[in-house]
């Protein structure tokens, strides 16, 4: 990625460095700490939010539905894992966008492709996808207004958890397993309800709840300006998120992006695809985290349906060798994109469950545990992903497709997949 104007770009850089902090080294090892506790199976991971968050939504209404889904999500794997959640965002910083091609052609004309709102704008103007430092510096306040407002929402915003108007299920009437969406939905309630009444504390437990942030680490200089030591622990914390992680495209061993990452202390993600193999993932890790430290390294397996059991096994068998215990977590959404005739990117639901299901089948038949969950979703209701009870078809994609990149999951379809997976393993 080309900046034009290298003065402009260190000056952004420098004004990044002297600002507070997004997020704290106590809460980063915090949530490391409650992945460790996953990684053992004690827990279980839930992570989601946009593929690509852009500026324009930094909305609060768009923020509370996010946080709103979230919750909803987790507390429903509570009820299917009988585990505590640990729910954390792609939010307050998922600006950045690998692409897998450096330029985009229209109508004859070639210019850089677009990267995400903190690199360069989405309009085909060659002023508009030209990287412009100063989207750094919003980005990073886009995110301290975000987070600054999921902190606010986490500390109380949750008071009507138990009340019917909160868990509308109605979009599932008539679908094939609405009956038991209803019986799971009914018991989070009275679970809640009873918590209340016999703590006297109106449900006081769930109105403060932790969220904690992620995104993809792939814009080492916004990274980097955030990264900085802390009084009294050692070690460099990058302080723009709690849980950074390294795509699929930047994962080289030789690479810049691994060579940053080693240097942090937060918990890793590493995005695994079918193109991995054992030795390129034990070498990673390795590297990565050669103190072995729990809670260190989340694996973020996204292999498509139907491809799970071709490739997932290997690598599974390959980090046994090792002796090492990540976190294993699935991300039903980056193998199964495909594109309709009218040109949507889309995923099938049906595909992203198959998924889900065939991980926990392969975790299970190795005496491994799959101990999350990552997914593209939104709280609101846009049509980017066909399938789900409402059966959205190819021809309401045109409805409301906002996606800046991948398409999301609605606040049905999440849901929705929340409670098949609560299902799935109640059912095991
Ligand atoms: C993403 O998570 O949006 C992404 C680009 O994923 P991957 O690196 O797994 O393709
Ligand atoms: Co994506």
């Amino acid at each position: 990625m080309q900046y034009p104007d290298p003065v402009a770009l260190a000056r952004v850089v420098e004004e990044m460095r002297r600002l507070p902090p997004l997020v704290t080294s106590w809460e980063v090892e915090s949530l490391r700490d409650q992945l460790a506790r996953a990684a053992r199976g004690e827990a279980f991971l839930l992570q989601g939010g946009d593929c690509a968050e852009s500026f324009d939504d930094c909305r609060p209404d768009a923020i509370a539905a996010k946080l709103k889904i979230l919750m909803q999500m987790s507390l429903v794997l509570v009820h299917g894992t009988r585990r505590p959640v640990i729910r954390v965002g792609r939010i307050a910083g998922q600006y950045a966008k690998p692409r897998s091609a450096d330029t985009e052609t229209k109508g004859g004309v070639t210019l850089p492709s677009y990267r995400g709102d903190i690199v360069n704008r989405e309009a085909f103007t060659t002023a508009d996808r030209t990287p412009d430092p100063v989207l750094m510096l919003r980005g990073y306040e886009r995110a301290a207004l975000t987070l600054n407002f999921v902190r606010a929402l986490a500390d109380g915003g949750f008071a009507d958890l138990h009340h019917p108007e909160y868990w509308d299920i109605s979009f599932a009437d008539g679908a094939r397993h609405a009956a038991e969406y209803r019986r799971i939905v009914d018991q989070i309630r009275e679970s809640i309800s009873f918590v209340t009444a016999i703590t006297g504390m109106d449900s006081a437990i769930l109105k403060r709840v932790d969220f904690f942030t992620s995104h993809e680490g792939l814009a080492l200089l916004y990274e980097a300006a955030q990264t900085r030591t802390v009084p009294r622990r050692p070690g460099h914390y990058n302080l723009s998120t709690h849980m950074p992680w390294i795509g699929m495209r930047t994962a080289q061993l030789d690479g810049a992006h691994v060579e940053f990452h080693r240097g942090i202390k937060n918990p890793l993600g590493i995005k695994i695809g079918p193109a991995m193999t054992a030795e390129w993932l034990t070498e990673l890790l390795g590297a990565l985290d050669p103190d072995r430290e729990p809670g260190r390294i989340t694996l973020i397996a996204r292999m498509g349906a139907g491809k799970v059991g071709d490739h997932l096994p290997r690598l599974v068998e390959a980090v046994k060798q090792t002796g090492r215990r990540p976190l294993w977590v699935c991300d039903p959404m980056h193998g199964n994109t495909e594109s309709t005739p009218q040109g949507y990117k889309t995923r099938r639901f049906d595909k992203i469950l198959a998924e889900l299901e065939e991980s926990f089948a392969v975790h299970e038949s190795l005496g491994s545990s799959l101990g999350g969950v990552h997914f593209e979703m939104t709280g609101e209701d846009v049509t980017e992903c066909i399938g789900g009870a409402r059966g959205l078809v190819e021809a309401d994609l045109e409805r409301a497709y906002r996606t800046r990149v991948d398409p999301r999951l609605n606040y049905e379809q999440a849901l929705e997949l929340a409670l098949l997976v609560a299902r799935h393993l109640r059912k095991a």
